[in-house]
């Protein structure tokens, strides 16, 4: 393996710390705001806006409740009460969210219901979470194909154009171990271990780059093409989606044992390594590099942070050493020049991310560019723990 970045700074456990203690003080001081309502998916002018229960994105708040409510209990922090108290009212909100079917019709139902009520259940024992996010896991394998054999992410199932799956439904997955885990059922990791097979031989391309979008023939199920929506371009590597690869493949590692998804991690994490900029925090698409008039996506840092942390975990202790270093550089990058510090300039976590980038080759609206946005600081908080403890993850 080709080291890189060695002489990088790599953050500290007392910055880890700092960062920590900020970030929940930050959950803190936002919870007037941001109990009854979520965070919208990204910042305007740095500032998030309070939402209804309704976009995919706002189970990464509540996570943040809850890792900022760990947090606070190992400090025996008077916080710690109101953060539970908090991350209750979210998870009714998810329960009542999953029984009316709002805004569930497409497979988010991991990023929604593994940092929010999954979390809850395992944190505390909340069995209105646990109810909630078994039904949606039971929602989440309505979008599986058996001709094709993956979860299809977005749109209507009858719809030749929706006949794909994106990388970032990796994430999703874990939703579905936990609820076999749970009810004794194996029909959710059946459907989980099919998507992964299909989905990473398909995404990851010979170079270990990744495709953000694969489509499949409707009739036969077989590979059509790979396509971008959010990338910059069909055969660029999205940088969120190599990040959703690392991670993704991490996972795919944790829940199925197979020892190829350790060997495809090692190879999309140094295509994202070899792709990074100077200071290690990526460009919005990994064909971007320093000089490049072109916004960040600080949340692709912290998302392959997680997953590196991930894998180490599995790893003999040398080669864990390495990916816990990068993990340990690429937070040391955020934490200097990305994270907030002074909350009257911003009431997220993490500056510089891109959510939705309009290219002239892309299919994306353009919103929440060189904003703060909601994943962002919910995988920036969620490595600072890993980095801080033995952390018994969500997802
Ligand atoms: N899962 C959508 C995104 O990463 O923007």
């Amino acid at each position: 393996m080709k080291i890189l970045y060695e002489n990088m700074p790599a953050i500290t456990d007392e910055e880890i710390e700092s960062a920590l203690c900020f970030s929940k003080e930050q959950v803190v001081r936002n919870l007037p705001d941001f109990t009854d309502k979520f965070q919208k998916a990204y910042s305007e002018g740095n500032f998030y806006q309070p939402i209804e229960n309704n976009y995919w994105t706002t189970g990464f708040w509540t996570g943040e409740i809850w890792l900022a409510y760990e947090y606070a209990k190992e400090k025996l922090d008077k916080d710690a009460g109101a953060l539970q108290a908090a991350g209750e009212v979210q998870v009714e909100s998810f329960l009542n969210r999953i029984d009316k079917k709002i805004e569930v019709d497409h497979h988010d139902m991991g990023f929604l219901y593994s940092p929010s009520c999954v979390a809850a259940y395992k944190l505390t024992g909340n069995q209105k979470a646990r109810e909630a996010a078994i039904k949606a896991a039971d929602q989440l394998i309505t979008r599986y194909h058996p001709v094709g054999e993956f979860i299809q992410a977005w749109g209507p199932m009858d719809a030749p154009e929706n006949y794909r799956l994106i990388i970032d439904c990796l994430l999703n997955l874990p939703l579905l171990y936990w609820a076999s885990e749970e009810t004794g059922d194996d029909k959710y990791r059946d459907i989980a271990e099919k998507h992964i097979h299909t989905a990473v031989k398909n995404v990851i391309r010979e170079d270990y780059s990744t495709w953000h979008t694969f489509f499949f023939n409707m009739e036969t199920g077989e590979p059509d093409h790979g396509a971008t929506c959010q990338g910059y371009r069909d055969g660029s590597a999205w940088a969120r989606g190599q990040a959703w690869g690392v991670y993704g493949c991490a996972l795919a590692y944790k829940y199925t044992k197979d020892e190829k998804y350790i060997d495809l991690f090692r190879h999309v994490t140094q295509y994202f390594l070899e792709h990074l900029p100077k200071d290690m925090v990526p460009f919005w698409d990994l064909e971007f590099t320093d000089g490049d008039d072109q916004p960040r996506d600080s949340s692709s840092a912290s998302i392959a942070a997680c997953g590196m942390l991930e894998m180490a975990g599995a790893m003999e202790k040398e080669e864990a050493a390495v990916y816990e270093k990068y993990a340990r550089q690429l937070m040391k990058s955020l934490y200097d020049s990305y994270a907030v510090k002074n909350p009257e300039l911003s009431n997220g976590l993490v500056l510089h991310s891109t959510y939705s980038n309009h290219s002239p080759y892309n299919t994306c609206n353009h919103y929440g560019v060189d904003e703060c946005n909601s994943w962002g600081d919910y995988f920036y908080m969620e490595a600072l723990t890993r980095l801080h403890k033995d952390w018994i993850l969500y997802w």
